[in-house]
């Protein structure tokens, strides 16, 4: 498996793959593997001839008081796990090298969807990852990237991005993978307390709870979501930031869960704010 750090060398390798026709599949991650990484990498080791992998902290899509700087990292350990899922080539780039003038001045609008929920807590936040999403695109040149369900919003706008401005790749949507007890696999987990990672649980259960509730015929998103509310306010160690009951295609809130919709669900609990989705299918 080949580390690649610089752009052009990324470049050179995925056109002369694409030249003897093989089909590059791309996986973007900031790193810090676990099995929700390792899922969409075996996803497209399994489609595709020519499976790249990228591991780059964006710094364009943390907010100024966000966790930049702590983010978790571990490189080496990173490769020696795409390596054994049979990865061809990990590109670990510098910032530099993704944006080679310093801050982009040109960047991608995430527009009036990109606003809302991750992005109304997070400001600035969707216009860092499509961004670089589009930048990575345009340097590896997949005809698939894999993207997983858990950041459901980022997913709706990258398969957004890529039909409005174009894109020739085929955003494929992956499922999120849980611990045995529920909570969904997140780099940033690695900062619960034991006290918390308990806590953390009241996201997958509140969600779990509303899908039951909408499978039993309750189509009404007031109760639906307050069975999210209610499982998060009942936990000390949490603090809810948003739930929001969305259609999948438009993302706009639901007036009526009448065909699959999506519940999602922010909270902070300690130091990491969390985030976690489930769709919702009624009867
Ligand atoms: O989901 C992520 O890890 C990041 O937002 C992504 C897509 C790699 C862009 O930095």
């Amino acid at each position: 498996m080949d580390v690649i750090r610089r752009r052009q060398d990324l470049r050179a390798v995925a056109e002369r793959g694409r030249a003897e026709g093989l089909t590059v599949g791309f996986v973007p991650t900031m790193g810090f593997f676990h099995e929700g990484h390792l899922s969409l990498m075996r996803r497209a080791r399994s489609e595709c001839d020519l499976a790249v992998v990228s591991v780059f902290v964006n710094p364009l899509q943390f907010g100024p008081t966000e966790d930049l700087a702590s983010y978790p990292r571990d490189l080496d350990r990173d490769v020696a796990m795409a390596e054994a899922e049979g990865i061809d080539l990990v590109f670990a780039p510098d910032a530099e090298e993704v944006y080679p003038r310093g801050r982009p001045e040109v960047t991608v609008d995430p527009g009036q969807l990109g606003e809302r929920l991750e992005g109304a807590s997070r400001p600035g936040h969707f216009h860092g990852v499509l961004t670089v999403v589009a930048n990575l695109l345009n340097l590896v040149g997949p005809s698939m990237a894999y993207f997983g369900e858990k950041d459901f919003q980022q997913l709706v706008l990258v398969r957004r991005m890529a039909l409005d401005l174009s894109f020739p790749v085929e955003v494929v949507e992956c499922p999120t993978v849980r611990e045995p007890d529920g909570l969904a696999l997140s780099s940033r987990n690695v900062f619960l307390s034991s006290e918390e990672r308990t806590a953390a649980l009241c996201l997958s259960e509140g969600l779990r709870a509303a899908a039951k509730r909408v499978r039993e015929g309750d189509s009404w998103p007031g109760p639906v979501a307050a069975e999210i509310a209610d499982r998060v306010h009942a936990e000390p160690l949490a603090e809810l930031d948003y739930v929001a009951l969305v259609d999948e295609e438009t993302f706009q809130e639901v007036e009526r869960i009448e065909r699959p919709a999506r519940a999602l669900v922010a909270a902070r609990v300690g130091r990491p704010r969390l985030i976690d989705n489930i769709r919702l299918e009624p009867s």
